[in-house]
């Protein structure tokens, strides 16, 4: 399974705190926005990650998390010229899928919820076409909405509907099988210009391949894209961490948690930070057994 974050997109809704840097890099409580779709993409035991965005971004990006040998991941970078729709990153990361099946994240999602993990590794192993998840919102206008039977089963997909035939919006997480790539080849630009994942997932449905899983009320689903959303997930990120004396996406913890480094590595990585509350943490996760901190997740 070869995971990708999407990071691009022209960030004006967050101007001016977007002028000069890209939305996904901006600090969301004590880590960069892209920290959190990446934790996602490694709970699901994903190694070789795609990171797009931008041309003018994308530099930045490489800067922060270089080529990733150093949480035993590998990424590679793509540069996407123009916000063209989230269902571009299957045309622009052709080669890098080559013939294995995909998990797509937004770069601005945050997901957290007990056994993520299980979830993801199980819709990987049991996927057959498309699975995406839906996730109870109050205003589903401003997403893609799933269309329910009264027997619950999926009949419909709209994207920004201005009637929406459920609370249901599907999240940013999509995980497909290499067909995608051929899909999303086949696609034509919306109304509004762009390749849209909706039309990715309809394609899905009307192969009787696609999967909608609801993430239930205990799981938080966060987009971070305008101030109000910035500031809520922030303010989620303080107040769970500093109840729990645990961090919420720290990738250098869920990559010793995995054997992926060692506590000597991790004690490295803080060595630049042991003046702050994350440096400190990642220096004591690394005194502490890599079975004991699994009991925390
Ligand atoms: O957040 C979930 C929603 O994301 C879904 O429910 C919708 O079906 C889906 O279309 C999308 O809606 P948004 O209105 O949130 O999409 P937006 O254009 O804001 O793009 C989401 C992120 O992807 C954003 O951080 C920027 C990035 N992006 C977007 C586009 C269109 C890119 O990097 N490149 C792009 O071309």
């Amino acid at each position: 399974m070869k995971g990708i974050i999407l990071a691009g997109g022209s960030g004006t809704r967050l101007y001016p705190l977007t002028r000069v840097t890209s939305k996904q890099l901006l600090p969301v409580y004590d880590k960069p926005m892209i920290y959190y779709p990446l934790a996602v993409l490694m709970l699901g035991g994903i190694r070789e990650i795609l990171i797009i965005s931008t041309p003018q971004d994308l530099p930045n990006f490489k800067a922060l998390l270089g080529d990733g040998s150093w949480l035993g991941l590998s990424f590679s970078y793509m540069e996407q010229p123009r916000p063209e729709g989230i269902a571009q990153a299957f045309v622009i990361g052709k080669d890098f899928i080559g013939g294995d099946p995909v998990c797509l994240i937004l770069g601005d999602n945050l997901f957290h919820g007990n056994n993520l993990s299980g979830i993801l590794k199980n819709a990987f192993a049991a996927n057959t076409g498309g699975v995406v998840f839906g996730y109870r919102v109050q205003d589903p206008k401003r997403y893609g909405v799933v269309e329910f039977d009264e027997n619950g089963n999926v009949i419909g997909i709209e994207e920004k509907p201005q009637l929406p035939k459920s609370n249901y919006a599907v999240a940013g997480l999509y995980i497909y099988t290499n067909e995608v790539v051929e899909i999303a080849s086949h696609l034509t630009p919306s109304h509004r210009g762009e390749l849209e994942i909706t039309d990715v997932n309809r394609e899905y449905l009307r192969r009787k391949r696609l999967r909608v899983k609801i993430l239930g009320r205990g799981f938080a689903w966060l987009d971070m894209g305008t101030h109000e959303s910035m500031q809520q997930a922030a303010s989620y990120v303080q107040s769970v961490q500093n109840r729990q004396g645990v961090k919420i996406a720290c990738i250098e913890e869920i990559a010793y948690r995995l054997g992926y480094i060692g506590g000597q590595d991790l004690r490295d990585i803080a060595s630049d930070m042991k003046n702050n509350d994350y440096g400190q943490y990642l220096y004591e996760i690394s005194q502490i057994k890599r079975t004991e901190i699994a009991k925390w997740f």
